[in-house]
């Protein structure tokens, strides 16, 4: 998109599969990441971080796949100051069409004493290296100045001018533990286009977390005083409280623009679909009072409101929920509808499957035809979520359940595993502990169960449940998902599908984890 003029243009930044995949039990595997990357191209995201790039096999192999995929937004990796891990992104990076590397190193003084143990001159000097090196990979490199809101700003202007000096395109002043407010953002962010010499060579950029409940309010005092990219993640998913939220900042500016006067290239009715898939994924739930995409966001249901929204909507709305994606849900097809009208709403759904998927998801979407009334677009979203694990290594069969107030509660269970269907009968304390102690009776393992949850894909009791299931061993934790319009069913799917990426995840060996 090209009709809003640069001057008047704020960069969005996503990093959900870099700072939001960082939150414990947030972890994603490269289908899902990929899915995500997509999306967010396809909303017009500008730049995707998409990992960083040493800290794991897995996630180099996530930026280098994304980089051969994502065409129009720039792909990011992170590296810290070290030439290896500049050199790993920018290989990572290799095959992107539009590549951005993304280093940074800590600047406060409490963060070079203790956690670094190095001089402000060695920082100093890494920082000039660091930046060098990129750019002899790169055009477009990103210097970001961890703690940078808690740094002595002499030094931070100081180091700044150095990283622009030696490259750096993107200055990025991170708010690192969330510990600034509003007004004390805006100075900062003006000291440094006031004191830095060559900040004119350079955007600058806020990347705020959500500690004190402020990131979102100091990205756009960040804004209003000159920064001109903003990072941040679906959701607001991200370590401890997380990262500012997308779609807040978007729809702000969107909302807001009489008083902030910049805009972004975001398709903002994209917002609601990337916000579900992330969810989904990561097995966070979206809080119902959230703001944009909870499920209450655009509810009116105070009496007093609901007279005010039926005379005139702008009585108590300030934006439309059209405008975030949120519609009512499509009827798509019935129980007559054919294969050819099933692939076409495949297709417009974004998803290209081979024939015998097609096979697979159609049978099930008859199953599912005959016990729903009506299928909607969200319900055939679950069911390919759903199928197109082929390369699991356990399957489920068939599940039968004994539930209700005379136990025991019991299941009987058949799994196909490794091409071979095994069967049993197990009890437990209920439905659900009864069909899992069957997973683990057929297939033993120590894996911990950390989350269950549920929701429901579409409205009415017919309503496919959606399940995620994370399960951790070792340290390593994975989110599985199941839909079923039978909520024991969609139980047993979503634990096996944990447990298959557990098993996958084994396979990998990956070099000691690290942060950012
Ligand atoms: O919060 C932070 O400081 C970061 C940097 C790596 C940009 O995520
Ligand atoms: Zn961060």
């Amino acid at each position: 998109m090209t009709s809003i003029p640069e001057s008047e243009r704020v960069i969005i930044f996503d990093t959900t599969l870099r700072d939001g995949e960082q939150s414990p039990g947030a972890s994603m595997n490269l289908e899902e990441k990929m899915r995500i990357a997509l999306m967010l191209e396809a909303m017009g995201v500008d730049v995707i971080e998409a990992g960083f790039p040493i800290a794991s096999n897995g996630d180099f192999e996530a930026v280098n796949e994304i980089a051969k995929v994502v065409k129009d937004s720039i792909v990011c990796g992170l590296a810290r100051a070290g030439a290896k891990d500049v050199d790993r992104a920018a290989e990572a990076l290799r095959p992107a069409a539009r590549k951005r590397i993304h280093t940074f190193i800590a600047t406060s003084a409490l963060h070079m004493k203790f956690k670094l143990q190095m001089t402000p001159e060695e920082v100093h000097q890494a920082v000039q290296d660091s930046v060098t090196r990129a750019r002899n990979h790169v055009d477009d490199v990103e210097w970001s100045c961890e703690d940078g809101t808690r740094s002595e700003r002499d030094f931070l202007c100081r180091v700044i001018e150095t990283a622009i000096k030696a490259g750096a395109t993107t200055i990025n002043v991170p708010d690192t533990v969330g510990y600034t407010i509003p007004s004390e953002y805006t100075s900062l962010i003006e000291e440094i286009r006031n004191r830095v010499p060559n900040i004119d060579k350079a955007r600058i950029s806020v990347h705020c977390h959500n500690d004190l409940g402020l990131a979102v309010a100091n990205s756009l005092a960040g804004v209003a005083a000159g920064a001109r990219q903003v990072e941040c993640t679906i959701n607001g998913l991200g370590e401890r409280a997380g990262n500012a939220a997308l779609e807040e900042i978007v729809m702000a500016l969107r909302t807001r623009r009489d008083v902030i006067p910049y805009a972004t290239n975001i398709r903002t009715e994209n917002i609601t679909k990337i916000s579900r898939l992330v969810s989904t994924i990561t097995g966070f739930a979206v809080q119902p009072n959230k703001a944009i995409v909870g499920a209450n966001a655009f509810a009116h249901e105070a009496g007093i409101h609901q007279d005010g929204m039926l005379k005139n909507a702008q009585t108590y709305e300030i934006m439309t929920p059209e405008s975030v994606g949120l519609t009512e849900s499509n009827l798509v097809l019935g129980k007559h509808s054919g294969r050819h009208a099933f692939r076409k709403k495949l297709n417009e759904l974004g998803f290209e499957l081979g024939d015998n998927a097609v096979q697979d998801v159609f049978r099930r979407f008859k199953d599912l035809a005959d016990k729903k009334k009506e299928v909607f677009d969200e319900d055939i979203i679950a069911l390919v979520d759903d199928e197109v694990r082929t390369n699991d290594q356990i399957r489920f069969v068939a599940l039968q359940v004994v539930a209700g107030s005379r136990g025991p509660q019991t299941a009987d269970l058949e799994l196909e595993i490794d091409g071979v269907v095994k069967s049993t009968h197990a009890t437990g304390d209920g439905p659900v502990d009864a069909t899992f102690n069957a997973i683990k009776a057929l297939f033993p393992h120590t894996a911990n169960l950390q989350l269950y949850q549920v929701h429901a894909v579409t409205k009415g009791t017919d309503a496919q449940a959606e399940v995620t299931v994370r399960l951790e061993e070792n340290g390593k934790s994975v989110n599985g998902q199941g839909a079923d319009t039978d909520t024991l069913v969609a139980s047993a799917r979503a634990y096996i599908n944990a447990l298959n990426k557990l098993l996958v995840k084994r396979q990998k060996t990956a070099p000691a984890a690290m942060s950012a």
